[in-house]
């Protein structure tokens, strides 16, 4: 047993195989474990690693209809609870614990504004299989990225010559949680708001990372106009390859060669 201690990790996107070694020696050494698993294999991994750890599941606080931001704010709480016994809370997500989710942060300042010892452990997020599995190099086309809903509510601007990704399409405008999908009448709403940018027949990928190894990841390629809620699920992540040349900085360019000439 170690003092109080909060270590947040990600169990990756793969439901075997992507928990890193350093993640795996925390778990080893944890009290009690956290997990939003709704597949009885992971849980089984957590519980081979560390049989025992009080394990305990987060997934009881959602709740259909319920808005998320509620449940989050359970989990922060329950996470607490644990913070303050003695010994080492181990909170495991799934993908990255710090990509699109809130109650790793959230818990780890609180620990912290409470002087307790609280981290973040990187994991492999659903991005970093997109980059992989779609052949993405944000060096060769520059990268931006947003929430769907953020995207669609916010005066939020793209440049389109770079690559963009949208994180969960499949829940857009809609702030609550479903068991099964999720009610999609925002979807039309952002397409028209991604054609102020692109044509309507750019090619978009609605992109669904494997969760088995060895299994393929879903890669579907829509036109832009005809992506619907048949075609996304609540695991989707979009994709919008760049549709516009880059535009060289003329003026920033002249003046470096001018500076590196001076040299
Ligand atoms: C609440 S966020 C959690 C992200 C997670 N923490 C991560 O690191 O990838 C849920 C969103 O992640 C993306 N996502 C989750 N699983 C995915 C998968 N298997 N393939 C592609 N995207 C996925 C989708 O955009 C989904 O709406």
């Amino acid at each position: 047993m170690t003092d109080e201690r909060l270590v947040v990790i990600g169990t990756g996107i793969r439901l075997v195989g992507q928990l890193t070694v350093e993640s795996t020696a925390w778990i080893k050494c944890a009290d009690r474990i956290f997990h939003i698993a709704d597949d009885p294999l992971i849980v089984a991994v957590l519980s081979s690693i560390n049989p025992s750890a009080e394990l305990s599941t987060l997934t009881h606080l959602y709740g259909e209809n319920k808005p998320r931001a509620e449940t989050y704010e359970a989990m922060v709480q329950t996470i607490m609870e644990s913070v303050r016994k003695p010994g080492l809370t181990v909170c495991t997500f799934y993908g990255h614990p710090g990509v699109m989710a809130y109650p790793g942060h959230e818990s780890i300042r609180r620990s912290r504004l409470e002087g307790f010892k609280a981290m973040m452990l990187p994991a492999v997020s659903a991005e970093d299989c997109l980059f992989a599995d779609l052949g993405l190099d944000h060096a060769m086309t520059g990268y931006q990225t947003y929430e769907a809903t953020d995207f669609l509510w916010n005066d939020r601007r793209l440049d389109s010559s770079s690559h963009l990704v949208l994180w969960q399409i499949g829940a857009v405008g809609d702030l609550t949680f479903h068991e099964g999908e999720y009610n999609l009448a925002a979807l039309p709403l952002l397409v028209e708001k991604l054609l102020r940018w692109y044509p309507p027949s750019h090619e978009v990928i609605v992109y669904e990372a494997a969760v088995m190894i060895d299994c393929e990841a879903h890669i579907r390629k829509v036109p832009l106009n005809e992506l619907r809620a048949d075609v996304v699920s609540a695991r989707s992540t979009l994709s919008v390859p760049p549709a516009a040349a880059v535009k060289v900085d003329h003026s920033m360019y002249e003046r470096y060669k001018v500076l590196s000439h001076g040299r």
